[in-house]
């Protein structure tokens, strides 16, 4: 085994110079050369901030599944020298939401939830999502009438709010608020978040705590056939405590938020965007929309909407060969594992009718549990936009937030000629 890797100073300049640049409108409209560099750097790179990074597909799928490996949860955090960025409100926060509970916590949180978005709630489900896509491709076509609309503003970021938002019977009044929170929550998420990105962090936590808090006491009071009122008739069974049961509810409710927003909006947007930059492959799926879910399969590969997931050692272990100290933290960078030459072939090339495996809604224990809603968004979209706007096309350069975790476009302006 190798001694714990210490970035040699040029490697040391050279991540850092990445990253700063991946952080850019630049780096975030085509960040595949800085994967392509970053691993050529090796499996595992050294963090000059700290920990490590896995580049490559083999890695990232190993930590993802191994139970040797923790998420940075709330006692992680207040163990950190950067106070800052691990203690703030925000960072605690997310601390105690389910993807950052480790076994047992996260087992007890995570059983009573089952599959939620299993094939019969599925079912359930896609009329109304497919009725919301009518009326969002209405209001798309309207616009498109008078000239380039913003698909990311009028279909990308509506559709996934609406769609969690009518499961958990929240009123439409309140979706541009909690679209715009959420906006802001994400920031403490970030791999860099700057101290005025932390503060509107920290103020969307606050907002947030309070709205949902509310509005578990609401069903509290007028429980209905709802996933929250569900939820706290199991809490209620489960716990003794009144006020513990409402702690686990509101932070259900409050991730399931968190978690469906920016990332399903990212695929939704991206999805258009990568076959309108391919205009043979979106004919080829005009005539066989039987492939629609293996194309949005390549869009979840080929730009995921999480490129960053963090993992902390549970133990003094090592990796590729390389030492990594208990709680030491490593990045498994998603968006350069999806093109690695090593598990794909041409991984430059977008091409729907590749049936690879991916690692964007992660792997092991923490697997996301709203993959097939997000699925069936995406897909019920796809069909709907190939069939009414046979000839969407980009009109502008679209606009990327200048991130490195989590992606997202926030302009996409489009034409129906
Ligand atoms: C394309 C859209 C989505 C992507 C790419 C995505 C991605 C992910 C990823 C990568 C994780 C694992 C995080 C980790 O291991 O640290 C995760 C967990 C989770 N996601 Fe998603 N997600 C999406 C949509 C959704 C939606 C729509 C929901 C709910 C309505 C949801 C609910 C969850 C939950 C509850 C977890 C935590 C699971 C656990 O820790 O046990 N996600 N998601």
């Amino acid at each position: 085994m190798e001694p714990a890797l210490a970035a040699a100073p040029g490697d040391r300049r050279t991540v850092v110079s990445l990253f700063s640049r991946l952080r850019t409108a630049d780096g975030q409209s085509n960040p595949l050369p800085f994967y392509a560099k970053l691993r050529t750097m090796g499996e595992v790179v050294p963090a000059p901030w700290g920990g490590h990074l896995a580049t490559s597909y083999r890695l990232c799928h190993q930590v993802l599944r191994s139970r040797s490996w923790r998420v940075p949860d709330s006692g992680w955090r207040t163990c950190q020298d950067d106070a800052a960025r691990w203690s703030a409100a925000a960072s605690r926060q997310m601390g105690d939401t389910l993807p950052m509970l480790n076994p047992p916590h996260h087992t007890r949180m995570r059983r009573p939830l089952g599959n939620i978005f299993d094939r019969k709630s599925l079912e359930i489900i896609k009329p109304s999502v497919e009725k919301v896509i009518e009326r969002l491709l209405d209001r798309l076509a309207e616009e498109l009438r008078e000239g380039p609309a913003d698909f990311c503003a009028l279909v990308g970021e509506e559709l996934p709010v609406i769609t969690i938002g009518e499961w958990l019977g929240i009123p439409s009044a309140d979706y541009p608020l909690l679209r715009s929170l959420t906006h802001d929550q994400v920031y403490t998420q970030e791999l860099f978040p700057t101290p005025s990105h932390l503060a509107l962090s920290d103020a969307a936590t606050h907002r947030l705590r309070q709205y949902f808090t509310e509005l578990v006491q609401e069903r509290r009071k007028a429980p209905g056939g709802d996933p929250i009122s569900s939820w706290i008739r199991t809490w209620d069974a489960l716990e003794s405590d009144r006020h513990a049961a409402d702690e686990a509810v509101y932070s259900l409710a409050l991730f399931m938020v968190l978690a469906a927003l920016e990332t399903t909006a990212h695929v939704l947007s991206s999805m258009v965007w990568l076959l309108m930059k391919h205009p043979r492959q979106l004919e080829w799926l005009r005539i066989h929309p039987e492939h629609i879910p293996g194309a949005i399969d390549e869009v979840l590969r080929y730009d995921a909407p999480i490129h960053m997931i963090s993992r902390v050692a549970a133990e003094d272990t090592e990796l590729a060969g390389v030492r990594v100290r208990k709680n030491e933290m490593v990045q498994l960078m998603i968006g350069a594992a999806h093109h690695d030459p090593n598990q794909y072939a041409d991984p430059g090339v977008f091409d729907i009718r590749r049936k690879a495996t991916y690692l964007s809604f992660g792997g092991g224990i923490h697997y996301c549990l709203g993959n097939t809603l997000a699925r069936l968004e995406a897909t019920c979209l796809l069909t709907s936009l190939l069939k009414r706007l046979p000839s969407l096309r980009i009109s502008a350069a679209p606009v990327w937030a200048p991130r490195v975790a989590f992606r997202r476009l926030t302009a996409l302006q489009v034409v129906h000629t």
